[in-house]
């Protein structure tokens, strides 16, 4: 038989469970038609970022009171990011969703927000340790996985391929070439040297020519950001090696579209950029209005380890034989294509 609870212990499992209840941070709610302002940060400048926002705005047209703000840096900005994202926290704004372009160093300011009962949500890239409430986006790791298994047949298995990303530390770029790396092992795929633009336009342009300079026999170049495969594909031509040097990407705006029809980008991995954004007011507009635990419960992500709770917008490797076929299924999805 079990000993019964001594009354020491049972005091301490008491205090222990209020102390629990008063350090999980207890939620604002409103009712639908109140005026709910719901704040997006995202990670630079770029037509990507510009599909985030739309996504954004186009749920909030459709949800009762909901009204956005929105905020991009020119270009890579953490200390922006975290500094905005203060800014929104005293504002009041009802709920935020952020791409943070350094996940430790939102962590301070996203558990200020929770405790102030501001529900934050993380899209495009994570922050798994924050305490934020879920993730939505690309599973990152698989997409790079497939970009790299597409390098693998783009180029036979063989050849010197640089790597040309953003940020080396948002948790996307950091994934993606984990996993393109894990799908190249094995083969006889060399990866040369790894450039970081910090999302810089001109800084990404550069790094490619230079690793077209430094490496002749360069094969193929793997662009982890939008900035990257429209910059290789630049280099590229400008160096009179289109054809030579094959390029796989991230990301389907009309700049990468264009790149695909005239063969300068052999295959890139589109995100539902539009959908992150859409997404993300809805499930913040959801946990405002009818609370954060019954959101998740919907989402059947309660069961899940916080760091675990992901929605995932789903990927597409796309090439010019499928290019028609896939803006077909976006306007299906109910994505808008638009300059392709
Ligand atoms: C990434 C974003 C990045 C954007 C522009 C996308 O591929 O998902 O995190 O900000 O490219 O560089």
């Amino acid at each position: 038989m079990r000993k019964p609870l001594s009354w020491a212990t049972a005091l301490c499992l008491l205090i222990g469970s209020a102390l629990l209840l008063v350090a999980a941070p207890a939620f604002k709610t409103k009712k639908p038609g109140e005026k709910i302002v719901l704040a997006g940060i995202g990670k630079s400048i770029h037509a990507y970022w510009r599909e985030v926002e739309l996504g954004m705005r186009a749920a909030a047209k459709k949800l009762k009171g909901c009204q956005v703000r929105w905020f991009v840096p020119p270009k890579e900005d953490v200390r922006a990011q975290v500094a905005t994202f203060e800014s929104f926290v005293a504002q009041g704004v009802d709920g935020i969703v952020i791409g943070p372009s350094n996940p430790a160093a939102i962590k301070g300011a996203v558990q200020k927000a929770l405790k102030a009962g501001i529900p934050v949500i993380t899209f495009d890239t994570d922050a798994p340790d924050s305490g934020r409430l879920l993730y939505v986006g690309t599973d990152n790791y698989k997409a790079g996985y497939e970009a790299g298994k597409t390098m693998v047949k783009v180029l036979g298995g063989k050849g010197k391929v640089a790597i040309c990303t953003g940020s080396l530390t948002a948790l996307n770029s950091v994934q993606r070439m984990e996993g393109f790396k894990a799908a190249v092992k094995g083969t006889q795929i060399q990866i040369v040297e790894t450039y970081n633009d910090n999302e810089d336009r001109a800084k990404a342009l550069a790094n490619a020519q230079a690793a077209l300079q430094r490496y002749p026999d360069l094969a193929g170049f793997f662009g982890v950001y939008a900035f990257n495969g429209p910059a290789c594909a630049q280099a590229v031509k400008m160096m009179g090696k289109a054809g030579k040097v094959k390029i796989v990407c991230f990301d389907t705006t009309a700049e990468h579209m264009q790149l695909i029809r005239q063969g300068l980008i052999t295959a890139t991995v589109g995100q539902r950029p539009f959908m992150m954004g859409y997404r993300s007011t809805e499930i913040l507009y959801r946990m405002v209005t009818e609370g954060v635990e019954k959101v998740l419960r919907d989402l059947k992500l309660d069961k899940l380890p916080p760091e675990k709770r992901h929605v995932d917008t789903g990927i597409d490797v796309v090439t010019k034989e499928n290019m028609e076929a896939y803006r077909r299924q976006l306007l299906k999805l109910g994505i808008p294509v638009q300059g392709w």
